[in-house]
Parts: C-alpha cells; sequence; structure tokens
C-alpha cells in the first residue's frame, strides 16, 4: 500500500488549542529542594531524620509503613537504598562533624514550624560540615548566599567554607554568633575563587562551644529572572514551549497520610517558617519551591498556572485515609486561600501575604484541579463539595475533576486522564479521543509516559508517544492540555523512571521525549486542518508464556499444551500447585517473594500489600494463586488447558505474560520473579459463568463486556486460546465463545495545522524509511523547512552524550502540491511550507 498524505487546507476543523503542551511538576527524584529550587545544603532543616507524618518505622528506621500498610524507603531519612549506599551513615543525614558531636533536637526549635534543630558541641577547631546533594557545585566567580539561624551563649566567629572534599578551599567567610542565648540570624554572600563540582560547606568553631543551628541555607545568588529558581533548569523547561504548569503533584498532593497531604499554607512564607514534610518519594522537603515560587514562575515565563488541590483524602494507590468532615472542611478552606492567594486583593488575609513577599497584584490561576487520581464515591463526593465552593467564589477560574465526575452527573468542565504504558498502547490509542463525546467535558491529559516496554527513556517511547500526541491533535477541540510525567529527575536520587529532564549538580539534558514535545509545541500553526492518510498497517508484536491464575486455592487443571506439546508449570507466582496422577491442585502457600534492591523489613511488608487484593484490576488476595507455564517467549501460539472449579472462583487464563526488565516506574521493590504489578499479560477471565476479556482499571468508563459460558460445572472443560499477531480466540469446549482483535498499528501518522503564511504537516513515519507521496490543495513554494527526530529505537540521551536523540532542521526544496517526501525510518517529522 503506498504512503500518502493528502492535506486539504480548505477543510478547515477547528482552532488549535491554545494551552495545548504544557508541563507538570511534582517533587519526585529530588526535583524540588536540590533540584529547580537549588538549596546546596541537604537537610537544610534537619528533620530529614524524623519519622514522617502518620507513619511508624521498623526499629533499624529502615522503613516507614503508613496506616494503610503502604511502605516506603526511609533509610534513617536518607531515603532510598541506592541513595544510602552512597553516602557514610550520619544519625543526621546530610551533615557530618570532626571533633563536634551533633545531636538533632526537637525541642528547641527555631519557631513552631521547625520540628527540630541541631544541637552541635564543638571542641576546640570542632567542625561539622554537609555535603549538600551529592556534593555542592561551586563555580568560579560565582556567589552564594548563606542564612543561618543559632543560638549560643558563647559570642564566637565562625568560620565558613566551601571546600573539596581534599580540603582546598573555595570560598572562606566568618560569622559572629554573639552571645545572647536567643535564636539570632547570620548572612554571608561567598563567592568562589573555582570550579569544584562536589565541594562540602563546613562550619568550623574556634574554641570548644555548644551551638544550636535552627535552619541553615546556601543557595546560588544567580538565579532564573531572580526569583530564586535554577537557571539552567527553568531554560531547559522553557524550551519545551510549554504553555501551562502543573503543580504541586501528582501523588504528593495526596501524600500517605493525613500529616503528609500537602497544604498550600505550608509553602508560603518565608522558608525557615514552612513546615517541612515527608513525599511518598522517600525523602522530605522543605518546600523551597512552593506556591510562591510557582505563581512567580509561571508569571515570568508566560505560562497558565494550574494547581492542585488535595481534596480531603490521601492517596488510594497507597491506601487512602479519608479524611472526616472537619478535616475535609479545612482542605477545602486551603483550597480557597490558595486562590485567595493568587487572586485576591492586597488587603485579604492571603493577598496581604503575598504583597509581603513582594507581589502586591494579583497573579493569575487559569486552571484548578481538585485532587489527583481520586476516584469512587468518596472522590465524587468530596468534589461536589469542592466544585461548588470554589466555583462560586472564583467563577472565572476553569476547574478541573481528576476523573470523568460527569459520569456521576457532576458538573464536570475538564477531565484530567493519566496514561502511563507500553510503547503498543499508545500507539493503539492514537484515535483514543476521536470517538469522545464533544458534548461532554474538555480532556486534560495530565500525565502520560510511555514507561513499559523493552525500552526505557528512549527513541522508542518518543516515537510511540509522538503518535499518540498526533491523535491528540487531531482532537484538540477537546483535548486543551497535556502534559508528560514525571518531568524532573535529579540522577543522584532517581526514585521514578522515565522522567523528561534529568540534571545533576551542573548539568541538565532531556530524554528523547523531550525533544520530540519541544518539537510538536514549537510548531502550532492556528487552526487544524483535514488530512487524509493511508499506510501499510501492521499488528503489534506480543510475546510470552501462557499462565492460570485463581482468586484463590481449590481449582484442579491438567492438560497444560502449546501448540499441542504437553507444558510443565515453570513457577508459582503466587500460592503453590499440588500434583496428583496428573492432576494439579492450586493451593495456599506462603512462598515470600524474593525482592531486590530493597531491605527485607520493605520486602515482607510491600509483599504483604502487594497480596492485599488492594490494586483495582488486580483481585490478587491472600490466597491468590498464579502458575505460569515453561516454554520460550511465543508470538503466536495455541495454549490449551483443562480445569474444573466452581462457579464463584475467578480463575484466569493469561497469554503474553512477559516480565519487562527495564526499571520503570515507581522505584518500589523490584521482584526478581514476577508479580501482579510488573507482569504484562493479555487475560481471558471466567468467573460466575460468564468470561470477559479485559481487567478492569480505575480509568474504566462503562461496563466490561461479559459472555455467558456454557461451563459444566461439574467436572473439568477445556479452554483454549488461540494468540495471533491480529488477536486472540478463545475456545470452551472446541467451541469459540470470545475473540479479541488487537488494532493494527499504522505506520504513517499525521496531524496538519496551518496559519495564514504556512501550512505545518507533523508526519510520524513508524518503521522502516519510505517514499511518502504529500498532495496539498493549494499551491506552495518549493522549499520547505523539514525538522526530524530520527534515531535507532533503542538510543537514549545521557550526560556523556545529551543530543544524541534531537532534532535536525534541513531546508529542503521540491515541494508542490503533489511530491514524495523520503520519511527516515522510526521518524518525527515536521514539515513546514509556505503558501504561494
Ligand atoms: O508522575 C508520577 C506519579 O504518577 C504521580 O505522582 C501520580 O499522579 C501518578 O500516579
Amino acid at each position: 500500500m503506498e504512503n500518502r498524505v493528502n492535506i486539504y487546507t480548505d477543510r478547515v476543523r477547528f482552532p488549535v488549542a491554545e494551552d495545548l503542551y504544557g508541563l507538570f511538576f511534582e517533587d519526585i527524584n529530588r526535583a524540588g529542594d536540590g533540584g529547580i529550587y537549588p538549596e546546596m545544603i541537604r537537610n537544610r532543616s534537619f528533620e530529614d531524620s524524623l519519622i514522617p507524618g502518620g507513619c511508624t518505622t521498623d526499629p533499624d528506621q529502615m522503613v516507614y509503613i503508613n496506616r494503610g500498610g503502604w511502605p516506603g524507603c526511609f533509610n534513617h531519612g536518607e531515603g532510598m537504598d541506592e541513595w544510602a549506599a552512597k553516602v557514610p551513615y550520619t544519625p543526621v543525614p546530610g551533615w557530618y562533624s570532626e571533633n563536634a558531636s551533633m545531636t538533632v533536637d526537637t525541642d528547641e526549635t527555631l519557631n513552631s514550624k521547625r520540628e527540630a534543630s541541631l544541637l552541635v558541641n564543638f571542641t576546640e577547631g570542632g567542625r561539622i560540615f554537609n555535603i549538600g546533594y551529592a556534593g555542592m557545585n561551586v563555580e568560579d566567580g560565582a556567589s552564594y548566599d548563606l542564612v543561618m539561624f543559632l543560638k549560643t551563649k558563647k559570642d564566637l566567629r565562625l568560620t565558613i567554607t566551601l571546600e573539596s572534599p581534599a580540603g582546598e578551599v573555595f570560598a572562606e567567610g566568618t560569622v559572629q554568633t554573639g552571645d545572647s542565648g536567643e535564636w539570632s540570624r547570620a548572612d554571608l554572600r561567598l563567592t568562589s575563587k573555582g570550579t569544584c563540582r562536589n565541594a562540602w560547606m563546613a562550619i568550623t568553631s574556634p574554641s570548644a562551644a555548644e551551638i544550636c543551628f535552627g535552619y541553615t541555607s546556601l543557595l546560588p545568588e544567580d538565579t532564573y529572572k531572580g526569583h530564586g529558581l535554577r537557571k539552567d533548569i527553568v531554560e531547559a523547561l522553557m524550551a519545551t514551549h510549554p504553555k501551562f504548569l502543573r503543580y504541586p503533584g501528582g501523588c504528593i498532593v495526596e501524600g500517605m497520610s493525613i500529616e503528609t497531604a500537602m497544604r498550600f499554607s505550608n509553602t508560603i512564607g518565608d522558608p525557615w517558617e514552612r513546615p517541612s514534610h515527608n513525599l511518598m518519594w522517600h525523602y522530605r522537603t522543605t518546600n523551597g519551591f512552593g506556591y510562591h515560587e510557582f505563581l512567580q514562575l509561571c508569571e515570568d515565563t508566560g505560562m497558565a498556572p494550574l494547581y492542585v488541590c488535595n481534596v480531603g483524602m490521601s492517596c488510594q494507590a497507597r491506601v487512602s485515609e479519608l479524611f472526616d468532615e472537619e478535616t475535609v472542611d479545612e482542605f477545602l478552606e486551603e483550597a480557597l486561600g490558595a486562590l485567595e492567594y493568587a487572586l485576591g486583593p492586597a488587603d485579604s488575609k492571603y493577598g496581604a501575604m503575598r504583597a509581603a513577599a513582594g507581589h502586591p497584584e494579583p497573579f493569575s490561576m487559569k486552571y484548578f484541579e481538585i485532587g489527583n487520581e481520586n476516584h469512587g464515591p468518596e472522590y465524587n463526593e468530596r468534589y461536589e463539595k469542592f466544585y461548588k465552593a470554589l466555583k462560586a467564589k472564583y467563577p472565572d477560574v476553569i476547574y478541573i475533576s481528576n476523573t470523568h465526575t460527569e459520569d456521576a452527573g457532576l458538573p464536570t468542565e475538564m477531565a484530567d486522564e493519566h496514561y502511563y504504558n507500553a510503547p503498543e498502547f499508545f500507539m493503539e490509542n492514537d484515535n483514543r479521543f476521536d470517538s469522545y463525546d464533544r458534548s461532554g467535558p474538555d480532556i486534560f491529559l495530565g500525565e502520560y509516559a510511555v514507561n513499559g516496554g523493552n525500552t526505557i527513556a528512549s527513541m522508542e517511547c518518543a516515537l510511540a508517544e509522538s503518535v499518540f500526541l498526533a491523535g491528540v491533535e487531531r482532537n484538540q477541540d477537546i483535548v486543551k492540555l497535556t502534559a508528560y510525567a514525571p518531568l524532573l529527575q535529579n540522577s543522584d536520587y532517581t526514585a521514578w523512571r522515565p522522567n523528561l529532564v534529568v540534571f545533576n549538580n551542573h548539568e541538565v539534558y532531556g530524554i528523547p521525549s523531550y525533544h520530540a514535545i519541544s518539537l510538536m509545541a514549537a510548531n502550532r500553526g492556528k487552526e487544524v486542518i483535514e488530512t487524509e492518510v493511508t499506510s501499510p498497517r501492521v499488528p503489534p508484536v506480543y510475546f510470552g508464556v501462557p499462565g492460570i491464575m485463581s482468586a484463590g486455592p481449590g481449582v484442579q487443571f491438567r492438560n497444560a499444551r502449546v501448540n499441542g506439546k504437553p507444558v510443565a508449570v515453570s513457577q508459582m507466582v503466587y500460592g503453590g500447585c499440588e500434583e496428583k496422577d496428573g492432576t494439579f491442585t492450586l493451593v495456599s502457600a506462603d512462598n515470600p517473594h524474593p525482592m531486590t534492591g530493597k531491605n527485607p523489613v520493605w520486602n515482607e511488608t510491600f509483599e504483604k500489600f502487594m497480596k492485599s487484593g488492594f490494586f483495582p484490576g488486580m483481585t490478587a488476595g491472600e490466597d491468590n494463586c498464579w502458575a505460569v507455564f515453561e516454554g520460550e517467549d511465543l508470538e503466536e501460539y495455541t495454549f490449551e488447558i483443562e480445569f474444573c472449579c466452581r462457579p464463584e472462583d475467578q480463575v484466569t487464563l493469561s497469554i503474553w505474560n512477559y516480565h519487562p526488565d527495564t526499571d520503570a516506574g515507581c522505584n518500589e521493590p523490584k521482584d526478581v520473579r514476577w508479580n501482579l504489578r510488573s507482569v504484562r499479560n493479555q487475560i481471558w477471565r471466567i468467573e460466575s459463568g460468564k468470561g470477559t476479556l479485559q481487567a478492569p482499571s480505575y480509568m474504566q468508563r462503562g461496563e466490561i463486556p461479559a459472555v455467558e459460558l456454557d461451563i459444566d460445572y461439574s467436572g473439568f472443560n477445556t479452554y483454549r486460546i488461540e494468540a495471533r499477531h491480529d488477536g486472540y480466540d478463545c475456545f470452551l469446549n472446541g467451541k469459540l465463545v470470545q475473540s479479541k482483535r488487537h488494532t493494527l498499528h499504522d505506520t504513517l501518522y499525521t496531524v496538519a495545522t496551518q496559519d495564514e503564511e504556512k501550512v505545518i504537516l507533523k508526519l510520524i513515519k513508524v518503521g522502516e524509511t519510505a517514499d511518502v507521496r504529500i498532495t496539498l490543495d493549494c499551491e506552495v513554494e518549493p522549499d520547505y523547512k523539514v525538522q526530524t527526530l530520527s534515531a535507532p529505537l533503542d538510543a537514549v540521551n545521557s550526560f556523556e552524550n545529551m543530543e544524541n536523540v534531537s532534532v535536525r532542521t534541513r531546508e529542503c526544496s521540491g515541494a508542490s502540491s503533489d511530491f514524495v517526501f523520503r520519511a527516515e525510518e522510526n521518524s518525527v517529522n515536521v514539515l513546514t511550507f509556505k503558501k504561494k
């Protein structure tokens, strides 16, 4: 079949959505303090070792566990195991001492918002030092501002140095302590006489003394527009042409307990007055990049602010705490307060705080999201309360529901959808929004990323996302906003992969998706016009082995065969399996999962959590059984099995069970074997005499279609799945009963826009290089511009090769109303034609 694109400039579909491409900032991977907020001192508030609010820890304080049983890495406050392993143990994360002793003091704190201070007993010449976020970056000639609160009864001149681990001093200054015994503030500007990427800051006392430090901050003087944020990071973000900024999360909005749920009021005012709290991404933040900084950044860059508030419940993916009515009301007040801070007059309560922070005029607030990834009746009820109250007071703001609340009959202006999935999902869903009800709410694609498959942060991911985004652009009459997630990754503190922008303490680069998004967002046009596309279509390729799962013990099976040949169980993922005379019975068993990279307490807690049956669509309970059969990973095969169960048993046959070895998503424990979250497969679920071919997910809308099955529950029935490239057929006792057809992928995807002078064609070529015939219904100049992102599918960017996958621009000639363009294999292209 010919690769062909017909462009019709006279068939205008709709104007482009002005804010389509934006950013989603969440403090994950230490993206806030030590990231976009360039604090150089790690644990500036000395609170990192405090147990996260609402959680308990094991006796060794390696793991915290929330009230619902969700575990997270703690390591005495160092965070993830990998982070802790890189530094020597210290009871005060980030801080070390020589000839001095350090104690975290929770009684004598700087103010009522601080929960700890650092009590130091220096001997003569003793010192304490902070190693920053994997070292501090000090640059030749650059200045750094120290703000320190301390109290002591001995008047001393402390020496402050920025120095290399080998002791080379790059900057030095002194502060006088005073002897009042009361808290006092010391300020010092340090200017470096050299460059060092792994410097420390040391505080040295000339004589023996007891000093209590309440808060200690070191920030570069040179920041983005002088408003306190790290320049190179903000500039990298701006190169993606973002039109809005979603903030502050993400799951951190919800928190893992009531105590750790986000409150905007904790993120405003002087930094030393902002309470800190643990994020569920395994570290504590002092909220340096707070609400005011968010609004200021939006103002400085022209991005529309999109704030997300907590709706009165903690994270449902981590066993939610539903806050009582009074607390829900408190969170509603927080939401109203946030709006007042942004929009209220300077004489209102929060407007006055904004003015005190240097911004008497209101900021703007275009979008406001009510909750993050919440769902169910508990959410709906809270959403309705928030929506009504917020809309009544601030009617001009566009409110976003974090799910499809219109399905529950609630007023919904815009609904947020999140997609993290394998490349195939994004390819199959390029037309996802074609069928959305145009009388329904607008859509916000609030979080998306290819985070599963054989590669990670690669060209393959960027390609699949671009296909999806082209589909979004063809539907931008309804999809109004999109944001890749997560945004930032401090490479020394990775808790999630992939992330759009990676940085260390002095460098920044974008992954291939960053370059694809920048390319798409830079070339927008004014209105979407119609294109017709033809290209060869190909099926997705799935591979893997078959399996059988039951929600409880007692199911019996026999004669498992692949392509007619008997196959044995290769592993029991959950439960056990007892054999007698060729018949196997699934039984409960205490088969612990050896998790990798984490400690035994975490592993045990997580294993329990995994089997709690909590995850929607995953009905694994304590008694869950899951057998996987031996064999090679096959693409096309027949799997046959006889099993006997009761109507109330839930039995799931699966094909293409596959365990990707990419380390994507949260760095929660990785199971060296398989678990329900990490294995990808396709299923046939049999329960109560019915079969379904899809597992429900929380984003599922409407009913999952089920088919009545004629099962003889008195004995064994034979089930067969014929897996082919184009889908799979399910047979019961030799009779075809259910089928699923895969969506075939196009190999060419396009969207076209235009303005008065230009026609812009976005053309994504999947698979091999091909000649594409392009026709236009108007005359264009022969010279045209081509911008291309193309690389081997597994190509990635890195600190060593930051632009390995990046856009190339060519000036080409030969365009006409009918011409041939050679599209490189696996490429994202933008062709810009000048109208004659
Ligand atoms: O982007 C990372 C996380 O993914 C977000 O916090 C959450 O909203 C989603 O589950």
